[in-house]
């Protein structure tokens, strides 16, 4: 069987293939004709693009502040994207296991959905794994060992903060903050002081080309949108400092939540976190200052990734071939 992992974010699925890396990385939606939901029209970045756009065509997001919100669409979705790295008329189809990167606190039935998706996909056995474990794996930090860590992930629709230890998750939480809720605030914000309506994927380039928590930022960037007084196309100069004012108070609820986890903390891990201080992953920790932030709020060690939107699927990649890893995480009763 060919191991590979996947990861279904809000934003972006990626999957890993064992021994070739990572393979695949596109949006996590998928366009369908308008009222039919049952014949696929694009999945990716192709239906990223039709969004809003392309007449007579809807493009849903399956995935939503983390989990999987539509099980047949995400499925499908898969599928596709499992065609698009093995071709449909390849001789061989290889046979799939998988690992998935989830979020925390999954009901037993929510679980078997997710198993259910990833079958109806054509994966052929699956082994769920949180997200937050695996970041902090992609990050090469020793999850399997008795050096507790604390490990946040900001994603594109949710953030999460686990406690980790031994294999385990002493302690965690979720929140739906990330990317998505940023740029919708964004655009309201923008609105309501320009006059000037953007779309959330202007937004969306905003927060990520000069998006920054610092108070003396000076970066500015230009972008088109709609004069909601006149109805005309305009541009409107945006500043690092408004989508400050914007980010701020959802970062300040994540260092609450942060906060929350680390006071119920046993004493003996507190030295640790001492030690490890936070671990800080997730495409929107790409955010300007945000390590200098938690420092602040937290008092505690803070650290940031380059690139820290892969290392979830990098580190589901690295569990793939590492069964004594593997075996940590199931004693510990993260998988
Ligand atoms: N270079 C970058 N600079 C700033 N933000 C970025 C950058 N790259 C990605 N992001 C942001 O990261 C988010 C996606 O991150 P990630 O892939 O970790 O989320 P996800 O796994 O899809 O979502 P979730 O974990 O919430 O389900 C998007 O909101 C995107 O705007
Ligand atoms: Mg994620």
């Amino acid at each position: 069987m060919t191991t590979i992992a996947i990861k279904p974010g809000s934003t972006y699925t990626s999957i890993y293939v064992s021994g070739h890396g990572l393979v695949l990385k596109e949006p996590t939606v998928a366009a369908f004709d308008e009222n039919n939901r049952k014949h696929v029209r694009a999945v990716g970045h192709e239906a990223l693009a039709m969004r809003g756009k392309a007449p007579n065509v809807t493009v849903i997001s399956p995935v939503s502040e983390g989990v999987i919100s539509e099980p047949e669409i995400f499925a499908m979705m898969l599928k596709c994207f499992l065609d698009k790295i093995c071709p449909i008329d390849a001789v061989f189809r290889p046979r799939y296991k998988a690992i998935v990167a989830i979020p925390l606190g999954l009901s037993m039935e929510e679980r078997e959905m997710y198993e259910d998706v990833m079958l109806d996909a054509g994966i052929k056995s699956v082994t769920l794994v949180p997200s937050v474990v695996l970041s902090a794996i992609g990050a090469d930090l020793p999850v399997g060992t008795g050096n507790g860590m604390i490990s946040v992930n900001i994603g594109g629709g949710r953030t999460e903060v686990a406690l980790l230890s031994y294999g385990g998750i002493i302690d965690g939480c979720g929140v739906g903050i990330g990317g998505q809720i940023l740029d919708e605030a964004l655009v309201d914000y923008t609105t309501g002081k320009y006059g000037v309506r953007i779309g959330v994927d202007q937004a969306r380039k905003v927060r990520e080309e000069i998006g920054s928590l610092y108070d003396n930022d000076k970066a500015c960037m230009t972008v088109g949108g709609m004069n909601v007084a006149s109805n005309v196309p305009e541009t409107v100069n945006i500043y690092a400092l408004d989508v400050r004012d914007v980010a701020l108070p959802y970062f300040m609820r994540i260092c609450d939540l942060v906060k929350t986890i680390i006071k119920g903390c046993p004493v003996n891990v507190a030295n640790d976190i001492m030690n490890n201080g936070i671990i800080i992953t997730g495409g929107v920790s790409n955010i300007h200052g945000i390590d200098v932030l938690f420092m602040e709020q937290l008092g505690l060690p803070v650290k940031i990734y380059t690139r820290p939107q892969y290392l979830q699927i990098v580190g589901a990649g690295k569990l793939l071939t590492n069964d004594e890893l593997m075996n940590q995480l199931i004693t510990g009763g993260s998988v």
